[in-house]
């Protein structure tokens, strides 16, 4: 395989990387996926391979021109959903993160109609009132971890954007599985051995298959409940959207699809969102200029610094570290001829630290982002927190949003301070990277200031 070609100049095979055992690579990967990235391009440079369980070979990627190549490149070629393999077990096999060629073309096209910009103003006012409920019950002048707090307020959000609701027995049923399920995929040991075991052999597991029968119930009964319902076209939600929608040969969505693209959005869109207005909280509070800047901008009703915020946040503590690609036939990327069978995996991580797109990569500045103030507006293929091309989050407008309403919620009404001296490192949680401390702060009362009082009745999102 790593034979260099001696009839053109272009390497064949895989480019160098630790000579460690697979075991080894895999538990380094999965204990801290960012170290492991860091110290292989320092030694290796932008491409190296890199052997994760049964997660066959991977070429990491931080060059953005290799990158562009792979989000412009044939998605034939290219399989996100065979690389996302690992995600079946709990997203089920007509998740659109699974699929692949025409399939995930369709299923796609049903789905992104939900997130159109203008769709996300609509969820504007439910996600304010969900985020000032939670925030007006936080505790004031102690240590305080606010990532569950962020998690149980995306959920609830994600839930109703879904759903439409988020009362009553099923949907608290729905609630507390999905809590239970986000508990056993996250936790590490559970973790390890998802990676040793693969999709397959998880799937078969009794326990495992009894902990999804559980979240199935809920989410089939309002399935079946939702299909006799007369009002679908004056509904707002995500559901009725697509109990509505067509495939191009006019069928409309399975119970077997719409349960598996509905888990896919209550997974994919709340743990992701949740970790990162966690990491904007943990930087803010150890930026005391920025958060001063965030306020002052905030109260007189601006919104620049606030999205630059929210860029800087994802770029420096990108929650996902890498996206996938499977290739299909052996492909020439980066001036390499890769191997069919091999997955190109653009490291988001290491492209977001690149001091020539980025000077003074470690530091958090969202200025860097303000192109009145000399900065420069996100780039394609240098700033990609939700992937890129064909398979780009279909949730990047409304986590942006989501982000935007909770933080200006959160400076309009609370001052918050580290209780902790130190930065918070990073810990893994399965596939989001969150800080290790849950973003502890001590959360403050606004010095005299009108804030308006939440609108609408919503229930306290439970814990
Ligand atoms: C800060 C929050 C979020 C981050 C960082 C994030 C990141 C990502 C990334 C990296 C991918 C893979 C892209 C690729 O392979 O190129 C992805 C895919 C996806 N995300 Fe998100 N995501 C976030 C929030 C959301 C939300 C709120 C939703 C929905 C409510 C969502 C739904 C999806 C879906 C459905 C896909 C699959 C797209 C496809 O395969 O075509 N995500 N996301």
């Amino acid at each position: 395989m790593r034979t260099e070609s001696t009839i053109t100049d272009t390497p064949v095979g895989l480019p160098p990387g630790p000579r460690m055992p697979r075991a080894v690579q895999s538990v380094l990967w999965y204990r801290s996926a960012q170290w492991l990235m860091e110290q292989c391009q320092r030694r290796f440079g932008d491409m190296f391979t890199l052997r994760i369980a049964n997660e066959g070979t991977w070429v990491l990627t931080s060059d953005p021109d290799t990158i562009k190549q792979v989000f412009t490149g044939d998605p034939r070629l290219l399989h996100a959903g065979e690389a996302n393999r690992i995600l079946l077990p709990v997203l089920g096999p007509d998740s659109v993160l699974l699929l692949d060629d025409s399939q995930h073309l369709r299923q796609r096209k049903l789905m992104l109609p939900a997130f159109h910009g203008e769709r996300m103003q609509r969820y504007g006012a439910l996600m304010a009132d969900v985020a000032a409920r939670e925030i007006e019950r936080w505790p004031l002048g102690e240590p305080y971890p606010l990532r569950p707090r962020m998690q149980a307020m995306t959920l609830e959000i994600v839930l109703r954007a879904v759903f439409g609701v988020s009362e009553g027995p099923r949907m608290e049923e729905l609630r507390r599985e999905l809590r239970g399920l986000m508990d056993t995929v996250t936790d590490p040991i559970k973790g390890i051995a998802m990676l040793v075991l693969g999709a397959d052999r998880i799937t078969r597991i009794p326990a495992f298959r009894r902990e999804l029968d559980r979240i199935n119930s809920p989410i089939y009964a309002e399935i079946a409940e939702r299909r006799t319902a007369t009002d679908l076209a004056e509904r707002d939600d995500i559901m009725s959207l697509l109990l509505q929608a067509t495939h191009e040969d006019g069928s409309p969505m399975s119970d077997s699809e719409l349960r598996d693209e509905l888990l896919t959005l209550l997974v994919a869109g709340h743990e992701t969102t949740a970790n990162a207005l966690s990491w904007a909280v943990e930087r803010l509070c150890r930026h005391p200029q920025q958060m001063e800047r965030l306020t002052e901008e905030v109260r007189a009703g601006e919104d620049t610094y606030l999205q630059a915020t929210i860029q800087e946040t994802l770029r420096l503590r990108p929650v996902i570290s890498i996206v996938l690609r499977r290739l299909q036939e052996p492909m020439e990327l980066g001036g390499r001829l890769l191997p069919a069978g091999a997955s190109i995996v653009p490291s988001i991580y290491l492209v977001h630290r690149r001091p020539d797109i980025y000077p003074e990569p470690n530091e958090f500045r969202p200025e860097r982002f303000i192109e009145s103030e000399g900065g420069r507006a996100p780039g394609t293929y240098t700033w990609m927190p939700f992937g890129g091309g064909i398979r780009r989050c279909l949730g990047a407008a409304f986590a942006q949003f989501e982000m935007e309403v909770v933080l200006r919620e959160l400076v309009l009404r609370r001052t918050l301070a580290p209780s902790r001296p130190g930065s918070e490192r990073n810990y893994r949680r399965a596939i989001t990277e969150t800080p290790r401390h849950d973003a502890e702060v001590i959360v403050g009362r606004c010095p005299a200031v009108h804030v308006p009082k939440p609108q609408v009745e919503v229930e306290a999102v439970p814990v």
